[in-house]
């Protein structure tokens, strides 16, 4: 009881600090704050849903990743119509992509992988560089998994 009582007043806080002023009393969204299923918008997918643990990344502005989101109305979801709302790329009839620059993104595993693994990928980058350096004091960050199964725990 104790520890869901300090769960929930930590999320609280991280709400009214970094979103709290902005948003007013008649507009409420429901923000999850445990574990996300990110699930594949095909029928036929390659790989497993992945979990993404939400509040993890509340250390992040949350437009860093609702990226078009006015602090206004309500956050929808990524895939909503006209965001990463292609389930595959366009081909032509022999199989070639042929995907414009705009399209690349709106592909939802393209938007998905390019955010994801891209900031853990960049942390990573820094780690390294910092490890170099870590006699004159530079810090290791903690970051996210980039390998395929550490996301998708199934083929
Ligand atoms: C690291 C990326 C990231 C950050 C930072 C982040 N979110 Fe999210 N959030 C997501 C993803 C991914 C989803 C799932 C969206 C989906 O299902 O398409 C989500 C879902 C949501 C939803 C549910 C939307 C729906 O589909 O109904 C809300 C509300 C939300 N986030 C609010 C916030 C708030 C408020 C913050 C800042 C405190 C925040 N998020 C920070 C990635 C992030
Ligand atoms: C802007 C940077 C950023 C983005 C975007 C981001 N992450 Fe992360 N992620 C992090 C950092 C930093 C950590 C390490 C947090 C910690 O351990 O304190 C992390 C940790 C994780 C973890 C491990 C959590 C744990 O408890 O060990 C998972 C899983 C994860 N991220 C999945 C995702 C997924 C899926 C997405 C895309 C929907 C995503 N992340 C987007 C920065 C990011
Ligand atoms: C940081 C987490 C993360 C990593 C690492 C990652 N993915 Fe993904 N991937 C996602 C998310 C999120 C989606 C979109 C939601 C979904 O499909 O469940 C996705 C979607 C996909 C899709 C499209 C859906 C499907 O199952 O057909 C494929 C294919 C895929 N990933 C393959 C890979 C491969 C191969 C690797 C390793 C090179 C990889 N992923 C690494 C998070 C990740």
């Amino acid at each position: 009881m104790q520890k869901i009582t300090l769960a929930l007043a930590t999320g609280l806080m991280v709400l009214i600090l970094v979103w709290g002023p902005a948003v007013s009393a008649e507009e409420e969204m429901c923000v999850p704050m445990g574990e996300i299923t990110l699930s594949p918008l095909t029928d036929e997918p390659e790989r497993s849903e992945v979990t993404f643990p939400h509040a993890v990344h509340f250390n992040y502005n949350c437009q860093q990743c609702h990226h078009t989101w006015d602090r206004e109305t309500p956050i929808t979801s990524c895939g909503t119509s006209g965001c990463h709302d292609l389930a595959e790329l366009p081909k032509d009839d022999q199989g070639r992509v042929t995907a414009d620059a705009e399209q690349k993104i709106r592909y939802y595993k393209n938007a998905f992988h390019s955010s994801c693994i891209g900031c853990h990928k960049e942390i990573k980058k820094e780690n390294l560089k910092a490890e170099a350096m870590q006699l004159a004091g530079a810090v290791i960050k903690p970051t996210g998994p980039t390998g395929c199964i550490q996301c998708h725990p199934a083929e």
